[in-house]
């Protein structure tokens, strides 16, 4: 379907009379390291940082730009004066503004959307488009950021709540698992029954916008934030991130997708600038956020980070160029909680200031009066904020929020006031969650048929993450304490616990029905503990952690990113421990990401090894139903695990390097898996990976189809065309369970380009979770299009079918590959 609506965003005149020329005019055309043309056919070169000029709308009069500078200074558009005129880059593009332009390919449901919200727009004054736009400010409503109620069109105003594993700050709610855990099912219906249920305890609880997914991609694989997002893969995070909002918005809510963009370490998160590549950009860190366009997201919250010395909240070719023209987003941005650092951000394409204060409780903003007086003096158009308020409004519509949606019933920032209504929303979701946490779990290593358990007659259990936090299990402030399992890392990221199932309960309880005798030293540093526990047993259980979180809490020396890959209070040492006295040591790994497991991984007395992420609420239930057989392992790793962090080729930056530190993602597209394949590395579990109690075989590999042929479109919203999206190719085969036992297996698809095209060695292009029962086979169907064979050409600026013969692999992980073709396109 292809729709064209009038729509007022910033973009000249000029180019609805040559949308075909998008390319050119959107293009780069200047900036350190820049080796192309300096001069635009359209539009004008402006700078818009040190490393980036870009041609925007505009007459053509440059003919030359100036020489970047080599130093780091904040941007234009930060330290302007509220009203002055168009003296910045971001508001002279938007001084000659047409208030209507043409976005190709909007889906029937934002069309519908804004049939609605136009009229309503046309009724407001600028006071209500203002008032729609700027938060009431912290604290000042019930939700982590609220807007102020239109009376003349009978907006309510609306609540944005935290976060992308539940409703926060409320009580009767459920923990989900981490995107990181749904990351590691391979599996789109579980994603998705995920995202439903998310969606509706968050309208349950009245929340109009709920502040998740989190698609910041695993760079450095110690960030502290990496649990909350999907892992170290471009399409398996974009796969995550639209199956979440797809599920979620089902339910009526609208979704966020976040933090656009490059926001991947804590460390300096507001005083840093990443620095990236516009292939990379496209190619790894935008391509979620595509993704989740295409599933129709309603708001999309800018970083508090820069992008090339620009903040993402005021970074023109980020909010504009890409996401509102390539990608045609029709929904509005808003800011992460005090991320806007001007008025004129709003020529840049900033929708929404949240919580609406310019810190927290100072009683003033930069939207509001300020807003009101930018637009009375011109230097923001009445077409864009006319603009703002149709996207803000039309998100409302598209959820249908403007019928039966339930008023905010808690009160986020106090549980025990009387306004809070205690209504529960958990219905049967915690059902859901077991069974993700089970399809969850990764079995990395099960020698001698250590797993599944056979009602051995007696089990020790050792660690402190087996156990019940000392505290409870919402003890400590957003989860900021490694203390007994972890559900959850610890920021905003989280939610409060409705009770969080220990493994040490659930393996109790379990281990009573075969009559077994369970014993348990629950300390991590009582080495003769954990060794009187576990000597002479069937079976010995360690349970060692990983913790991390967002970077306003500090927790034991770990501010926000993770200090070191080393599993937490030694654990180390508590494994030696356990495996020193006894030969079947069953190792649980419950981490945020990747840890270092070179200390004890190969001893032979280690004879299986479980990673169980950070699974939410049902921890142990899920974890009791892999080890017990009643689910076969299914979980692969959405990351490497490697032998040392000096293997992956990103680290957090640490060390401050002036006022803005410089993060350069010189890595380019060459993260996790990418780089260790690039680099020869042998790590030590791949991403893809996990065992299963039975083995499958693969066999029969089919291709059909082909890239050629068809017509493509141009123009803002062309990343959408169906011509890149359609799927061309079929790829097809069979896998044969060849084992005992029923189960599923997570075949991947891996495409290698011809070497020209400076791609990874492999490139996850497709996945399954099939289940497949024991001696049966099942035919296996992936589809691709064009745009999973395209490269971002930075020249051009437009998705590129890379040409020559690209190889399909099939493989059980990045590593293990079991069919491959070709296709030559
Ligand atoms: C950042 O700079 C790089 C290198 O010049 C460029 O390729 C990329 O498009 C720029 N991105 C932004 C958002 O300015
Ligand atoms: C307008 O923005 C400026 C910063 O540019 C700020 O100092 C001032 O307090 C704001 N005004 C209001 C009314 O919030
Ligand atoms: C863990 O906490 C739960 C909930 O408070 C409780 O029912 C359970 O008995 C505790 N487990 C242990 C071993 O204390
Ligand atoms: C394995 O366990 C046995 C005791 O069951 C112990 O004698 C042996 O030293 C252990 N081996 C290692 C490598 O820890
Ligand atoms: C099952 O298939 C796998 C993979 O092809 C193979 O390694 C294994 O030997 C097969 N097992 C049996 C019992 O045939
Ligand atoms: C996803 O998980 C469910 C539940 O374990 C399973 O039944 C199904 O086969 C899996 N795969 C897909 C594609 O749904």
């Amino acid at each position: 379907m292809r729709f064209s609506l009038p729509l007022g965003v910033i973009i000249g005149a000029q180019v609805v009379t040559c949308v075909s020329a998008q390319a050119v005019l959107w293009g780069q055309c200047g900036g350190q390291g820049w080796t192309g043309p300096t001069t635009c056919s359209e539009g004008v070169c402006t700078v818009s940082n040190p490393y980036y000029s870009q041609c925007l709308p505009g007459t053509n009069t440059a003919t030359s730009v100036p020489p970047p500078s080599s130093t780091t200074t904040s941007t234009a558009i930060s330290t302007a004066s509220t009203t002055s005129s168009a003296s910045t880059a971001a508001s002279s593009t938007s001084s000659s503004a047409s208030p209507s332009g043409t976005v190709l390919n909007i889906s029937p449901q934002w069309a519908a959307a804004y049939a609605k919200a136009s009229p309503a727009v046309a009724k407001m004054s600028l006071q209500d488009k203002v008032n729609l736009a700027t938060g009431v400010g912290w604290e000042n409503g019930h939700c982590v950021g609220n807007t102020p109620a239109v009376s003349s069109i009978g907006f309510p105003g609306l609540c944005l709540e935290d976060s992308p594993v539940g409703v926060r700050d409320s009580d009767l709610v459920s923990v989900f698992p981490a995107a990181i855990n749904v990351a590691a099912t391979f599996n789109r219906t579980l994603m998705n029954q995920r995202g439903v249920a998310m969606g509706q305890e968050f309208k349950g609880k009245g929340v109009n916008v709920a502040l998740g997914p989190m698609m910041n991609l695993m760079r450095a694989s110690a960030a502290g934030r990496n649990w909350e997002g999907f892992g170290g893969d471009p399409y398996l995070s974009g796969e995550g991130a639209f199956e979440t909002i797809t599920g979620m918005q089902s339910s009526g809510v609208q979704a966020t997708a976040k933090h656009y963009i490059n926001n991947e370490q804590e460390h300096f998160r507001e005083t840093s600038t990443s620095n990236v590549d516009d292939r990379t950009q496209h190619e790894l860190y935008a391509l979620p956020f595509l993704r989740s366009v295409q599933a129709n997201v309603a708001a999309v919250m800018c970083s508090y980070n820069q992008i090339n010395s620009s903040f993402a909240c005021e970074n023109n070719k980020m909010l504009t160029g890409v996401l509102k023209q390539e990608y045609g987003f029709q929904g509005y941005v808003m800011s992460d909680w005090w991320a806007t650092h001007s008025t004129l951000g709003i020529n840049a394409g900033l929708d929404m200031t949240m919580p609406g204060d310019i810190s927290a409780s100072s009683g003033t903003t930069y939207f509001g009066a300020n807003l009101t007086s930018a637009v009375n003096a011109g230097s923001v158009t009445q077409a864009r904020i006319n603009d703002m308020a149709t996207r803000i409004l039309a998100a409302w519509y598209l959820l249908g929020q403007d019928s039966g949606y339930p008023a905010v019933n808690f009160d986020a920032w106090n549980n025990a006031a009387a306004f809070n209504q205690h209504i529960n929303v958990q219905s049967t979701h915690g059902t859901l969650i077991r069974q993700i946490d089970a399809a969850s779990t990764v079995l990395l290593k099960n020698t001698n048929g250590a797993l599944p358990l056979k009602a051995p007659k007696t089990i020790a259990i050792v660690g402190n993450g087996a156990a019940n936090s000392s505290r409870g299990a919402n003890g400590y402030t957003d989860r900021g304490g490694d203390d007994g399992v972890l559900g959850l890392g610890w920021g905003s990221g989280t939610a409060n616990f409705p009770y969080l199932i220990s493994p040490l309960d659930a393996i109790t309880s379990r281990a009573a029905t075969d009559g077994t005798v369970v014993s348990s030293s629950t300390s991590d540093t009582d080495l003769t503990g954990a060794k009187t526990a576990a000597t002479g047993k069937d079976v010995a259980f360690v349970f060692i952690t990983a913790d991390s979180g967002e970077g306003y809490i500090t927790v034991e020396g770990n501010a926000g990113d993770r200090n070191s890959l080393s599993a937490w209070h030694s654990g180390d040492a508590l494994v030696a421990a356990v495996a020193a006295a006894n030969k079947n040591t069953v190792v649980v790994v419950n981490s945020v990401g990747p840890i270092n497991m070179e200390a004890w991984v190969s001893n032979t007395n280690v004879t299986a090894i479980v990673s169980i992420g950070v699974p939410g609420q049902e921890a142990g239930h899920g974890l009791v139903d892999v080890l017990y057989g009643a689910y076969n392992p299914s979980g692969r790793l959405p990351y490497t695990i490697g032998k040392s962090i000096n293997d992956y080729s990103a680290q957090v930056v640490f060390n401050q390097a002036g006022a803005i530190t410089p993060i350069p993602y010189t890595e380019g597209l060459f993260i996790d898996y990418r780089h260790f394949d690039q680099a020869a590395i042998t790590p030590r579990f791949e991403f893809g990976f996990g065992l299963s109690y039975t083995t499958f075989s693969y066999s029969g590999l089919t291709i059909s189809g082909s890239t050629a042929g068809g017509t493509r479109q141009s123009g803002p919203g062309s990343s959408l065309d169906p011509w890149l999206h359609t799927p061309v190719v079929t790829v097809s085969f069979s896998i044969h369970n060849n084992g005992t036992v029923a189960g599923n297996e997570v075949p991947q698809l891996y495409l290698t380009f011809p070497a020209s095209a400076n791609f990874a060695p492999k490139n996850l292009k497709g996945f399954d979770s099939v289940f497949v029962g024991a001696g049966a086979q099942t035919t296996v169907t992936m589809q691709l299009s064009r745009f999973d064979f395209s490269t971002w050409n930075v020249v051009t600026q437009r998705w590129e079918v890379v040409t020559g013969t690209t190889t399909i692999s099939i493989g059980a992980s990045s590593r293990d590959i079991r069919l491959t073709g070709t296709i030559a396109n």
